[in-house]
């Protein structure tokens, strides 16, 4: 969850893709044609998933910066590596990461939640940023999603409070160190 617009940066995306047939899904890179389900996805989650963490003015609030399909499209392909999680040829998850290792959204569609779509995400965004020689990934997580991030190795560095559409809202700005790879290490699979 992020409280100002980040501009985006141009980065080179990796392509990633292998079925998980022991979780039923998949993850991919981001198309162009999966932006108008993924900002479906992103409303989903916090009307339903986030609501065990916020109360309703909190979630008004965040559902008014919710980014519409064209937001998404214009995040996305301005060059961060998007991934996204389908099942059955529908998208249930997605997240990101940009050059410097920073990850904007992570969002599960309620309908899968807790089968480690998020964890699943994270894990080969891990690897992914790894290949790129990308030294840590960090993020704005939120109450919901803090756990996901500590039981995938991200330590929580400070809670932050801001104010949305008049509301307070708080999140986790979150870390993880990567281990660096020998230069001269061929790239590992993001999902192996
Ligand atoms: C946060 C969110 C992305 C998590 O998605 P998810 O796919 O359900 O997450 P996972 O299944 O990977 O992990 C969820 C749970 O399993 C736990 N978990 C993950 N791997 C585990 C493991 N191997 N063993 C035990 N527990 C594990 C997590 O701590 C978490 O616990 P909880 O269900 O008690 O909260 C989802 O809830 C969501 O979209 N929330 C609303 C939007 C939001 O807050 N997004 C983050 C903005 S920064």
């Amino acid at each position: 969850m992020r409280n100002d617009p980040e501009p985006s940066k141009p980065f080179a995306a990796v392509v990633i893709v292998r079925p998980r047939t022991d979780h039923g899904w998949t993850i991919r890179p981001f198309r162009p044609e999966d932006a108008g389900h993924l900002s479906k996805i992103y409303r989903a989650a916090v009307r339903t998933l986030a609501t065990r963490s916020y109360n309703f003015d909190q979630i008004a609030a965040w559902l008014s910066i919710a980014p519409e399909s064209k937001d998404i499209a214009a995040i996305y392909e301005a060059g961060r590596t998007a991934l996204v999680c389908e099942s059955n040829g529908m998208p249930i998850g997605f997240s990101d990461h940009d050059a410097a290792g920073h990850i904007r959204f992570l969002y599960c569609h309620p309908d899968h939640a807790r089968r480690g779509v998020a964890g699943g995400l994270l894990k080969a965004l891990e690897t992914s940023a790894q290949n790129a020689r990308i030294s840590s990934l960090t993020s704005e997580a939120s109450e919901t999603a803090l756990p996901v991030f500590t039981w995938h190795g991200f330590r929580m560095v400070e809670r932050r409070e801001f104010v949305v559409s008049g509301v307070t809202l708080h999140n986790y700005a979150v870390e993880k160190r990567l281990l660096p790879i020998s230069p001269t290490a061929s790239r590992k699979d993001p999902l192996s």
